[in-house]
């Protein structure tokens, strides 16, 4: 449902309101595990934010016209922001999937044509409204799982017109565009990364840079190296995009260092990633984004996220949503598996995929809390206990979604 024209709507008698507390963001440490929740309590919406939280015990009378829900057996929490996706692509990868399950590996796939190109060819065949379309299908997945903020990358076009179309695709979808325009090198380029990303920065960023909001890199063996990585994002950086890496997804090839250098917003993967890096990160401002249904979804050793948050690294949760390597578009399930394999408590699950997320994306201000102010995204859970978020593995655990004041179609 959404709170179009500024309506007010009293989300009234529920079990539990639960939050991130405080202002800051992103939260590391203690402040990870710090929940405000509220027992049978009630959430007023106006003109598309949070006008107020509070006890059902404390709700005064409400003059005028408001909409109530009922909210008996259901706990509220903040609409879920899912900061890593790559929702735009056309076609499917399921025949790789049999083929992985019957023991392929993902870098085997991909380095026989397979994989991400794989999915590049079926994106470079598609429409830009066949594009638009598929990013609103996923978003309606992503939705009905709890997601009311969504950033997703382009990166399987690799050509000018794709890319461009997928960013714009994104956006007209109401997500957050990142320019992903280091993914991989394609077959046109013969392996020649250099020579490809000579064409990506002088003939695609001056427009990527206009519809997008961060630039992202593949930095691994088989895709970009730590020197290619910096020769993008710094061009990147200078065109006014905020820096992202897909780093130590496989190997350690030097992205935390880099993005410590071109102060990054974040380091996403990190399943390979040891003691120095994880050094390194906590004690720096940029956040750890881990991905655990990837690593599920590909047999891969899971980050080391317990470690991370404990030396206080900032971290965030997302779901890495694609065609290969996670087709999961759950972040309720990307937090069970961070309590249950990532050894987070549901505290600092809900953070990572709430008021962290949103300051991946620069929204922190306005989205990832239940606070007076913030954009009113609010997600019913069909629970009697907010932890039931991460505690119903893989369950029917999201009842509604509500989004202030964005169209939803
Ligand atoms: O984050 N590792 C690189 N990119 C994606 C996978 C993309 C794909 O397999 O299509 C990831 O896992
Ligand atoms: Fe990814």
């Amino acid at each position: 449902m959404s709170d179009r024209g500024g309506r007010r709507l009293l989300i009234r008698d529920l079990a539990q309101v639960a939050t991130p507390a405080g202002t800051a963001a992103p939260l590391r440490g203690d402040a990870l595990n710090d929940v405000d929740w509220i027992d049978d309590a009630y959430v007023l919406v106006a003109g598309g934010t949070i006008a107020a939280v509070g006890a059902m015990r404390d709700l005064g009378p409400i003059d005028g016209d408001v909409v109530e829900i009922d909210g008996r057996g259901r706990c509220a929490v903040p609409g879920l922001v899912d900061c890593h996706t790559h929702a735009c692509f056309a076609g499917d990868r399921v025949e790789e999937f049999a083929l992985r399950a019957s023991g392929a590996t993902y870098e085997e796939l991909h380095a026989a044509g397979g994989g991400i190109m794989a999915t590049v060819r079926a994106t470079r065949d598609a429409s830009e409204p066949e594009l638009e379309a598929a990013v609103r299908r996923h978003r309606a997945w992503m939705r009905a799982h709890g997601t009311t903020t969504f950033e997703a990358k382009s990166g399987y076009g690799l050509d000018r017109d794709t890319e461009l179309a997928s960013l714009r695709a994104v956006r007209a979808a109401g997500g957050v565009p990142t320019w992903l325009g280091a993914h991989a090198v394609p077959p046109e380029f013969d392996g020649d990364g250099d020579a490809y990303l000579e064409f990506a920065l002088g003939e695609v960023l001056p427009d990527a840079a206009r519809l997008a909001v961060a630039a992202d890199v593949f930095l691994e063996r088989g895709a970009f190296d730590a020197a290619q990585a910096r020769r993008y994002l710094e061009a990147c950086g200078a065109a006014g995009l905020a820096l992202r890496l897909h780093g130590d997804q496989f190997t350690e090839g030097g992205a935390v260092p880099l993005a410590l250098e071109l102060r990054a917003r974040s380091v996403d993967h990190l399943e390979a990633t040891g003691a120095d890096g994880i050094a390194t990160l906590a004690a720096s401002d940029v956040v750890g984004v881990l991905l655990p249904l990837s690593a599920l979804s590909l047999g891969r050793p899971m980050p080391p996220a317990r470690a991370l948050v404990d030396a206080g690294a900032a971290v965030a949760l997302a779901t890495d949503f694609n065609p290969g390597s996670a087709f999961a578009e759950s972040l309720p399930l990307a937090c069970g598996l961070a309590c249950t394999q990532l050894k987070l408590s549901p505290a600092e699950a809900l953070a990572a995929c709430t008021v962290n997320a949103a300051f991946v994306l620069g929204l922190a201000q306005r989205k990832g809390r239940l606070a007076l102010g913030y954009d009113a995204d609010v997600v019913l859970l069909d629970a009697p206990d907010w932890r039931y978020l991460a505690y119903h593995l893989g369950g029917d655990v999201v009842s509604d979604a509500i989004v202030a004041g964005a169209a939803e179609d």
